[in-house]
């Protein structure tokens, strides 16, 4: 393993950091990058030979069948004691931070006997202990091979972790052991992993399948669990017509899908007598394999070490952004090329020998005015330039950008947009003041006081309208990132860029639902004072077909910002609406108790846009239930409403 010993449990330390939509680099330098290790079940003495076959790791078994004989032998009173020297399978050795251990095979923690129980949990313990004071990074173990006590398997889990400090303890289980029920597997381990109140040194080691392949859906699930290491069988290889071993379709595009991960691989039945080709080969083969994925899509290139990384959003109204947050704004083209396109369409709308007045409002560092400035050019219109912002750190840069870039012809104006009235009229309002749910960075309250400076009859917003979209995710990872930061952590949403996630909702129209709706210009908005009129409530419904747990929900947003000029984040329309845009990060909506939803269940969410006139805040929901032959409904779980009253997490309005 790559991992210093001083990084050597698995769980990253809690990672968020505040105010941002998308990373600011050079926030934590200590973030890694992982890549993804090679490694191989192997006895000790034959381990430096694959160290030199260029693998990783190594897993070795902690102790021998002798050990197996010695407990089979004893009385129910004896103890175990310590091991006999025949018994140990693996002494410390300069490789020791490359190596798992293998608990013994033969322990059945999940037997019917008590006994037996008893008996297994003295060895598995003892084996922890031993790999830990080895100074191993985890041990493997086999999961349950009962999985009707799946909870006694946890509880004796829970006591190995609750024994241990620091060795993480990996849970073996098959990805579909039943051909009836495909998700029976990953069952077994949401038991196992619920009575161990998510402990974060547990984790799956997973085997991928030998011979059939699973159906996708299973797939995507396990792609959303703590992956220690992902176990292929040499078995799984074919030989190709020169003899070495490879992956056949299926499995190629099944590990392919989990690099994605960058897991540690972890190849075992090495010594059965009908595997192809040798050692080397396989690692050959795997290198070569990870070495020619395809690039991630931009937006991961960009925020590589990002993945799955809790950020508190942004707040540009009561919070004046730091320059740093500004640049990495501007890092992305994709918005500002919708932004022109848009500017120039509304231009090219006016009438030709019109001077049309155009105010940037919100201007940060000037970006957007860069935009209009070309659209003017491209589109051949006269414009009148207005740039208006209240920070007055990057006010002084747009002074700057005044007389260097834009010879002094554009009107500065600084001040708070919603206060802002001067004594002309104004034919186009841009403006970007979108959270990656539209709404949540108060861009309805801005535009409501500063749409008074619009022309009442042929004013435009640029933007127009934004929805927000949700759709309920099963993420271990990110739920538990939430739980390290304590209390209130639950009441607020998080800007992140998921990845080790997976949709619940299985109706592919109705994944992802559209909450509520802002429109720019507002007439009705300006009447109101005390903002009720930006209150909003949503109750959306998803249909659930295969067995999943609700970590939260992912959070979205469309925006229209002139015709059919848009902006998306949602995943169904961003590659046609605004591709490769990485301006925004999805949103993560907690929820406090992971809710179980099994197959062919319903899930309710419900979302709240509060105000009372001095702050902005959201309340959230969610409940599930099935739907007997009979059309009745059975409440299945429901959770409590998260940041009620705004106790916790609200935008400030001041
Ligand atoms: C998300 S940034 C966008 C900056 C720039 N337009 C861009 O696209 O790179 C939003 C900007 O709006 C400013 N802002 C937010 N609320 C404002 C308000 N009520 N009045 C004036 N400026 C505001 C913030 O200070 C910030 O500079």
């Amino acid at each position: 393993m790559t991992e210093p010993r001083s990084l050597m449990t698995l769980s990253d330390d809690v990672s968020v950091t505040s105010s941002t939509r998308v990373p600011l680099f050079g926030a934590d330098l200590t973030r890694r990058q992982k890549a993804t290790a090679l490694g191989i079940c192997s006895a000790e003495s034959a381990s430096q030979l694959f160290f030199e076959e260029g693998y990783d790791f190594v897993a070795i078994p902690l102790t021998t069948e002798d050990l197996k004989y010695r407990v089979e032998s004893l009385a129910p009173t004896d103890k175990l004691a310590e091991f006999h020297e025949v018994e140990v399978g693996y002494y410390p050795n300069e490789f020791t931070n490359q190596v798992f251990g293998l608990a013994s095979p033969w322990i059945e923690l999940d037997s019917d006997d008590p006994l037996v129980v008893q008996r297994s949990s003295e060895v598995a313990l003892r084996e922890a202990e031993y790999a830990e004071y080895c100074g191993l990074q985890a041990v493997i173990l086999f999961g349950p091979r009962n999985s009707t006590n799946s909870m006694q398997y946890g509880a004796v889990i829970m006591e190995l972790l609750n024994k241990t400090n620091i060795i993480n303890i990996f849970v073996r289980i098959d990805i579909s052991n039943n051909e009836a029920d495909y998700f029976s597997s990953w069952k077994v381990w949401q038991a196992i992993r619920t009575a161990c109140d998510y402990h974060p040194r547990l984790h799956v080691a997973l085997e991928m399948p030998i011979k059939e392949s699973p159906p996708i859906e299973l797939i995507s699930r396990w792609y959303a669990e703590p992956i220690g290491v992902l176990i292929m069988s040499c078995l799984t290889f074919v030989a190709n017509p020169k003899g070495y071993p490879v992956l056949g379709r299926k499995h190629k595009a099944i590990l392919s899908l989990f690099l994605q991960l960058k897991p540690r691989l972890l190849l075992c039945d090495n010594d059965e007598p009908n595997r192809v080709g040798a050692s080397p080969d396989y690692s050959i083969y795997l290198k070569h394999l990870i070495k020619t994925q395809p690039p991630p899509p931009v937006v991961e290139d960009f925020a590589e070490g990002y993945k799955d990384y809790l950020q508190i959003p942004l707040q540009p109204l009561s919070h004046d952004l730091e320059n740093i947050t500004y640049e990495v704004f501007e890092r992305d083209p994709v918005k500002y090329a919708q932004y022109e396109q848009a500017i120039h369409a509304a231009l090219a709308d006016r009438p030709e020998d019109s001077v049309t007045r155009i105010a940037v409002v919100g201007a940060g560092r000037g970006p957007l005015v860069d935009c209009a400035l070309r659209a003017a050019i491209q589109s051949g219109r006269t414009v009148d330039m207005i740039a208006l912002e209240k920070n007055p750190n990057a006010f002084s840069m747009l002074v700057k950008r005044n007389r260097e870039d834009w010879a002094s012809k554009v009107t500065l104006v600084f001040g708070d947009m919603r206060q802002w009235r001067p004594d002309y009229k104004v034919d186009i309002l841009v403006s970007e003041l979108l959270g990656s749910m539209g709404d949540n960075e108060l861009s309805p309250e801005c535009l409501d006081g500063a749409q008074a400076v619009l022309d009442e009859e042929t004013g435009i917003s640029i933007p127009s309208s934004y929805v927000p979209f949700v759709t309920p995710i099963m993420s271990q990872k990110l739920w538990t990132e939430a739980r390290k930061l304590g209390n209130g952590a639950f009441d607020r949403a998080y800007v992140v860029l998921m990845n080790a996630f997976d949709f619940i909702a299985t109706d592919d129209e109705y994944r992802f639902q559209p909450l509520w709706a802002f429109h720019h210009p507002d007439r009705a908005a300006i009447q109101h004072v005390d903002n009720t009129h930006n209150k909003r409530h949503a109750h959306v419904r998803f249909q659930v077909s295969t067995p999943g747990v609700v970590h939260g929900f992912a959070g979205y947003f469309e925006a229209t910002l002139y015709k059919d000029i848009s902006l998306s984040i949602l995943p169904t329309t961003m590659d046609v609406k605004s591709p490769d845009m990485f301006s925004w990060f999805p949103m993560y909506i907690p929820v406090q108790n992971p809710i179980y939803v099994p197959e062919n269940s319903q899930l309710e969410f419900q979302m709240w846009r509060q105000t009372d006139g001095t702050k902005v805040w959201f309340e959230w929901a969610a409940n599930s239930y099935t739907i007997l032959r009979n059309g009745k409904h059975i409440e299945l779980s429901s959770t409590r409403i998260h940041n009620p009253s705004g106790k916790v997490s609200y935008c400030d309005l001041s």
